[in-house]
């Protein structure tokens, strides 16, 4: 039996977080609501795949600061970089060379893209990629994979969602929605739609593979269709291959967006692609001008040095191969132990190895949330916060296997929820889905 911990110190600052903060939490995924109660620890340090809590309790890690720090937690080579950098000054009057170095060295890593231009947030990114398509095509509609959680914080994408309060309907009817690898839900759209689509916007992959067909058929859609193709790779860039998934799968995006992983939680995000398009938010064409990605901090010094240090390891180590193999380690011995523990149907291993979610089902074997909250309860006390399975550079073998033994415990936790009811082994509330209109109304499910 692993040791258990107590969250006194926890405790005792939520209500501080929430008096300051809307939410507790400035991003919302990582808010009280998507932990369980009573276990929802406040971070002092990590180094690594390992964090520590206020309460000086250690816990393996996933999710990884929202899947940004791919080479764990103050990773050195990195901190030195940006401390370097520092050092020299991180915001000028003009560019610095480093915002050419950092430019060229990504171009060289993602051979689909011809130029590309940094910002500090994902969001930004996929915004401006949006807002290029419309510039070119005259387009005002935009179509984007409904399967994918998440685009950006801005309205295009968040008014598609159900907490779309301030967001005004005429925004909402420009955002249409297709299915992952459905080439007909395309057509469909294209149909409905015609001459109206600037664009459509996915990520590469997901939980299930990329149908290379469908995603051939797309790309011929849009070219006859006048409509620019986005991939959002924040999550599948520097995971699923160093040149992001556009490169493994050899598809050439129109536009692509990049984050996340690139500057190891550092805050640098990109916005990539073909010349003829991102040329428009440049000085020397004759076409109306494009106001693309342009913000104080965007190629703040210290960020892009990062990202530097993050492609230069990406060049010596073969850091998405190690991904892979702890993935697959991982995804062995947790099926394993839910075999074991007979838990077949109930809780489940999705997705790609570098990038790994589990499922929770209840005892009718319908999606539960509040098995997850137990799940996670039980993982929390044995020191793993897992609110996905998503590994890092940092997660060697020992980490992995260590992650299987406590799941295996939480497992067996859960069987017997299964058998005897949940309320009889959940402490606290349930968690509750980050997009609903209100903050009460899944209380009472099971
Ligand atoms: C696929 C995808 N696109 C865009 C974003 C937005 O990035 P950011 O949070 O840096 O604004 C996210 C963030 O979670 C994401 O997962």
């Amino acid at each position: 039996m692993v040791q258990r911990r107590k969250f006194h110190q926890s405790l005792t600052v939520q209500e501080r977080f929430h008096k300051a903060i809307p939410g507790g939490s400035h991003t919302y995924a990582k808010g009280d609501d998507q932990y369980p109660e009573f276990y929802a620890p406040y971070i002092e340090s990590g180094k690594g795949c390992r964090v520590w809590d206020l309460d000086g309790n250690e816990f393996i890690e996933y999710g990884m600061g929202l899947r940004a720090v791919n080479l764990g937690h103050a990773f050195e080579p990195v901190i030195a970089a940006a401390h370097q950098q520092m050092l020299k000054g991180i915001n000028f009057s003009r560019p610095a060379m480093l915002e050419l170095e950092t430019a060229e060295a990504f171009l060289n890593l993602v051979p689909g893209a011809e130029m590309v231009k940094f910002a500090k947030n994902g969001s930004d990114c996929t915004t401006a990629a949006i807002k290029l398509a419309r510039a070119v095509t005259g387009k005002s509609k935009i179509a984007i994979c409904g399967d994918h959680p998440f685009f950006s914080i801005d309205d295009w994408f968040i008014g598609a969602t159900k907490v779309n309060a301030g967001i005004p309907q005429s925004t909402k009817d420009l955002t249409l929605k297709f299915k992952f690898n459905d080439i007909k839900s395309v057509e469909r759209l294209f149909n409905k739609n015609e001459g109206e689509i600037a664009c459509i916007i996915m990520e590469p992959e997901k939980y299930e593979p990329l149908d290379l067909e469908f995603a051939s058929a797309l790309q011929e859609l849009c070219k006859k269709n006048n409509t620019l193709f986005i991939l959002d790779e924040m999550i599948t860039g520097f995971r699923w291959h160093k040149g992001g998934a556009q490169t493994l799968y050899n598809i050439q995006p129109d536009l692509s967006t990049f984050g996340k992983a690139m500057g190891n939680g550092f805050a640098v995000a990109a916005l990539a692609g073909k010349r003829e398009y991102m040329e428009l938010g440049g000085l020397y064409h004759d076409k109306e001008r494009v106001f693309l990605l342009s913000t104080t901090h965007g190629a703040e010094g210290h960020a892009l040095a990062a990202a530097n240090a993050v492609m230069d390891f990406y060049q010596q180590e073969d850091v998405v191969e190690h991904m892979r193999v702890q993935g697959e380690r991982l995804r062995t011995g947790l099926e394993k132990a839910i075999e074991e523990h007979q838990l077949q149907g109930f809780i489940g291993v999705h997705g790609h190895p570098a990038c790994l979610v589990f499922s929770t089902r209840n005892q009718d074997q319908q999606p539960s949330q509040p098995f997850r909250t137990l799940f996670m309860q039980e993982c929390i006390k044995r020191g793993l916060v897992a609110p996905n399975i998503v590994n890092s550079f940092a997660h060697k073998s020992a980490d992995t296997d260590l992650t299987i033994e406590i799941m295996s415990e939480a497992m067996a936790v859960y069987r017997n929820a299964l058998d005897e009811g949940v309320s009889n082994y959940l402490e606290g509330r349930s968690v509750q889905p980050v997009y609903r209109k209100w903050n009460h109304e899944h209380r009472n499910k099971t």
